[in-house]
This record gives C-alpha cells, structure tokens and sequence, in this order.
C-alpha cells in the first residue's frame, strides 16, 4: 500500500507541470522564436513597425564590445592590484661624499678589518695600477660576527673611501612568495653595478638568501635566488670592478657554494671589541657632545667589556637624553653609569616589595657582593632595587681584558655566583626562587668545565660533549657526576666563607637595606678588615718555580 500524502502529491503536480513544459518547448518550432510564433504577437510587432530581431541584433552589436572591454578593465585592475602587491625595492645607492656616507673616521677599533678593507679601498681607487700587475680585484667579503659590530658599517665606510658607487640591498628583499621575481632582482641589482662600475655591491644579512640548499619544493624560490646569486658571482670579467660584500652573522648557516675560494673568499670576523676598540668607539660616539670634567670615558669602557658597537652607540645617546632631560648643558660621569646600567641591566622598574622580601633581597646580594670581595674581585655596586627582571643585582667591573680563565677563577666564579643562595640559606635557614638566574649560570660554567674543557677531577684530557653519542653510559654517569661535585663543592665553599664573615654580611645587609644601593667606596668601607680568601686572579701567567728534583 501506498500512503499518500500532501508533499507526495505537490511533488508530482511539479513533476508534471516539468514535463508539460518540455514538452511544449520541444513541440516549437525550430526557425520560430518562441514569442513572435504566435499570429497575434507577430501581427502586434507588424503593425508597430518593430522589429525585435533587428532590435536583439543591433542590441547584442553595440553592448558586447562594451561589456567585453569593461570586463578587460576588471581584470586589468584585478592585475595591476596584484603587481602592486609585490613590494618595489630598489637598492640603495650611495654616491661618495653624500650626506649619508660614513668615513673611516666614524669606524673604529675595527683595525684588523680596516687594513683588509684598504687593499680593496686602493684597488677600487687606482686599478690601472694593480692590472698592470696582473691582479685581478677581489671578488667577494664577507664579514660576519655578533649583531652591531659594525659590519654594515664598515661596508658603507669602504664604499665611500673607495670613491665607487655602492649598491646596498637585504637580502631579503629577494624572498618573495612571487617565484622567480627574487632572482630577477638579483640580476637587475648587479646589471646596474656593472654598468656603473666601478662599483660595489653589498647584500646585507645574506642568510636571509644564502642559506644551504635544501633541495626541498618548499624552498624553490629561495633556492632559485641562490642560485642566480652564484651564477653572478660566477659572471664578472677579469676587467669588471664591481667588489661584492655581504655581511651575515650566521656563517655556519651559508651554503658551502657561496664560501667557496671565487666567491665569498674573503671572510672577516668581526666580533666585539676590546678595550681599546670600546674607547676608540666611545670617543667617536661622543664626539661633538659637551663632555663635563668628572667623564672617564676610559672607565667608562673598563665597565663594558663585551658590549658591541652598538651598545655603546647606545649609552652614549642615552646618556645624553638623560643629561637633556635633567636640563643639563653637558654630560656628566653620572649620566653615563645611568646609561650603562640602563643598558645593561634594563629600566629601573617600581615593582613594590615587602619588608620580608627586601631583608631577603639584602642578604641575597649581600652575600654575592661579599663573596665577590672574598675571591678578590670587587664589585663595582650593589642594589636591591630592580631593574630589567633582577630584583636587585651586583655590578662587576672586569680589571682587564681577558682570553684564557683559570680552572680556580671559574671556580671562584661559581662560588660568587651562589652567594646570594648560600646567605639565604645561612641567614634565614631556607631559600627562595630568587637564585633560578643565578643556579643557571652555574650549571652552564660547570657543564662547559666538565663536557668541553677537560676540568673535571677525573677526566682532564679529553670532551665529553653531549652531543657524542659514542660515550658509554658509565662514561655519562662520570660526566653528571664531576658536574655534580664542581657545583657542590662551589656551594660548600660559599657557606662556609659567609658563615666565617658573618658580621661583614650582616653590615653590608644592613647597608642595604638603608641606602638600597651601595656604590663601589662604601663597600670597601663595610669590608675592612675582611681580607680576601682566594687569590686566583693574582698568579694566573706566573711560571712556578719547580721544586728541587731530588734524584738529581
Ligand atoms: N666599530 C664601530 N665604530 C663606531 N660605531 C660602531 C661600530 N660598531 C658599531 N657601531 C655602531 O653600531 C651601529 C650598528 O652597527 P652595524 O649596523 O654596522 O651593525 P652590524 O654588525 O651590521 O649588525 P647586524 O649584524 O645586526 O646587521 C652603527 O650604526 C654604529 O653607530
Ligand atoms: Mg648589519
């Protein structure tokens, strides 16, 4: 049986109305249009005297070149929208003696990659002189090192010594999501350099397009851009003076392609520099800046071992901000230490602690700058009030410039580094997560002692790096275990050199807690008559006088 209700009744009404309709259509006839088949509606358009094919016709005549060539504006625009989508990067150009040129003068302590630079500098200057000779101009350099040594620098002080034109473009103004439009500007960008030559072109950042192939679709474009970059390293005549030179501070990550001898040969490390270089870049930096009578600017450079070129740059303009700011007419000493801890440290910030956490905070540094004292390196201030994410820290000042450290002056240096730790624990017989920073350190010194340079107690002529997975799992268990002993025993010693200076770090706590910032005098006074325990630094290069052999 069939239930029949009303939807199943409407569907087939539908249905048939569907088929009726087919039906008629198919019954027309082909030559007659549907409307004007019809004897009324032909005799309708007859006695009107219109005629609707001519009208259709005419209609279709005129309109669809129309419609045909809005819709070729609409796909003009929808293009001319995407090319402007790409981005239009020119390279930059700088014409010796522009406003923008740098000098050799603005570059300095860079010494060792000068006199590279200035073969290259008199090469470009007077080549006639150097083919004559039969030498051919060096192709490529390529300096590397840390971020804001100067690399980008140097480049632009070569160009404008060299008199040459100088095209500067990022690298990675060649990785683009458009296949192919990377390595087009490559070849437009040394089209242009050769035509002005001579010239030098400089890619900054080349990581962004040199890094190793991967073969991967992924990387095509990058690839593709690579590889253009190779093939017009490869493409210059013996007689086309145009110098490349590329900066990157990730050698490790080019490809091998562009390192080889043809190419990028010449490689310049450029890493921070020493103090000598930091007085030489202060006194550029400053130069022009109304110094008042109390600035050591050598001091000043005394206290920022290990900052680059930039980070001075850096406190230097800070320093005279904050002298503006206090409405002064010149920079003073106390302006630059605002700036180098700035720099250092981070912004002074209002966190608001308890009672409890200041006594502890005082303590903490307390026992650091104590312990500094005690292995003979003297801090240069200590503070309980937070700056960047520190509670309260020790500034250190580095004496001299140093290359090798002692397997004793990195001991000692842990032992300083668990001060703050070990007073807490002497102190208020519990510890705090105020030491995560200072445990980080820590470990990091007695892993390096241990896996890298052989400073263990039991292995001392041979790595023992994580990464080498032919190390048995005794010899593991060895390795975490002189770990252990060098951290322990530095925490050990820590104890016990505060237990025994219990009333200076009580002093320098109490200090603390008054002023919150101690300067490097008031320590001394509040250490009187602490004598230093260890005296690592003094003998470090003094040869030891053997004993007597007594057989001989
Ligand atoms: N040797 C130096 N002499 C004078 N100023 C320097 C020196 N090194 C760096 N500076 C200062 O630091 C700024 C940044 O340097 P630069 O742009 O050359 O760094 P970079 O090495 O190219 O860094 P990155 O690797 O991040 O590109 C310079 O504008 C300059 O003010
Ligand atoms: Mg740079």
């Amino acid at each position: 049986m069939i239930a029949v209700d009303g939807s199943a009744i409407f569907g087939e009404v539908l249905l048939n109305h569907r088929v009726a309709t087919q039906v008629a259509t198919h019954v027309v006839p082909r030559h007659l249009s549907p409307i004007t088949d019809t004897p009324i509606a032909a005799a309708a358009a007859h006695t009107q005297g219109f005629d609707f094919n001519s009208f259709v016709s005419n209609f279709a005549l005129t309109w669809l070149p129309v419609c045909f060539f809005l819709l070729m504006c609409v796909v003009v625009w929808l293009l001319w929208k995407t090319v402007k989508l790409m981005p239009r990067v020119k390279p930059m150009e700088i014409t010796p003696g522009s406003s923008s040129s740098v000098t050799w003068d603005d570059v300095a302590g860079l010494d060792e990659a000068k006199a590279e630079l200035q073969e290259i500098v008199d090469f470009l200057r007077n080549p006639d002189h150097f083919e004559a000779l039969g030498a051919r101009v060096p192709k490529g350099i390529l300096f590397h090192g840390p971020p804001g040594t100067g690399k980008t620098l140097a480049a632009k002080a070569v160009a404008n010594e060299s008199g040459a034109r100088f095209y500067a473009q990022s690298a990675s103004a060649f990785v683009e999501m458009f296949a192919g439009l990377g390595a087009a500007r490559i070849r437009k960008l040394f089209e242009e350099a050769r035509k002005n030559a001579p010239s030098i072109v400089f890619i900054d950042e080349l990581d962004a397009v040199g890094q190793a192939r991967s073969g991967s679709s992924f990387n095509r474009e990058q690839d593709q851009t690579l590889n253009q970059l190779l093939v017009e390293l490869d493409g210059f005549g013996p007689r086309d003076q145009v110098v490349v030179m590329g900066a990157s501070n990730r050698l490790q990550d080019l490809d091998p392609a562009l390192l080889r001898p043809g190419r990028f040969d010449r490689q310049i490390f450029i890493q921070p520099p020493d103090l000598k270089g930091r007085l030489a870049i202060l006194a550029v930096h400053t130069r022009g800046k109304p110094l008042g009578d109390d600035v050591d600017l050598e001091n000043v450079a005394r206290q920022t071992a290990g900052l680059t070129g930039a980070e001075l740059h850096n406190i230097c303009n800070e320093a005279a901000i904050g002298a503006g700011r206090k409405n002064q007419t010149q920079l003073l000493m106390a302006d630059f230490d605002d700036a180098l801890e700035r720099v250092v440290a981070g912004l002074q910030q209002k966190r608001v602690v308890t009672d409890k956490e200041k006594r502890i905070l005082a303590y903490h540094e307390g026992g650091h700058a104590l312990l500094s004292h005690l292995v003979g390196n003297e801090p240069q201030k200590a503070t309980i009030i937070a700056r960047g994410t520190a509670l309260g820290y020790v500034l250190h000042l580095p004496e001299e410039e140093r290359y090798l450290e002692t397997k004793e002056e990195l001991l000692d240096w842990m032992v300083m580094a668990l001060g703050g730790r070990a007073a807490e624990e002497i102190v208020f017989g519990r510890v705090t997560n105020g030491a995560a920073n200072d445990l980080e350190k820590v470990t990091q010194i007695a892993r390096a002692m241990v896996f890298e340079w052989g400073m263990g107690e039991s292995v001392t002529s041979r790595t023992l790096r994580a990464d080498n997975y032919a190390l048995s799992e005794e010899t593991k268990r060895l390795r975490d275990t002189e770990q252990a002993r060098l951290t322990d025993a530095s925490y050990s010693e820590a104890l016990r050199l505060l237990a025994k200076h219990r009333p200076a770090l009580d002093r320098v706590a109490a200090a603390l807690l008054e002023k919150e910032t101690l300067s490097r005098e008031e320590l001394v006074e509040l250490f009187v008559g602490t004598e230093p325990d260890s005296r690592s630094s003094e003998s470090v290069g003094v040869v030891r006088a053997l004993p007597a052999d007594p057989t001989g």
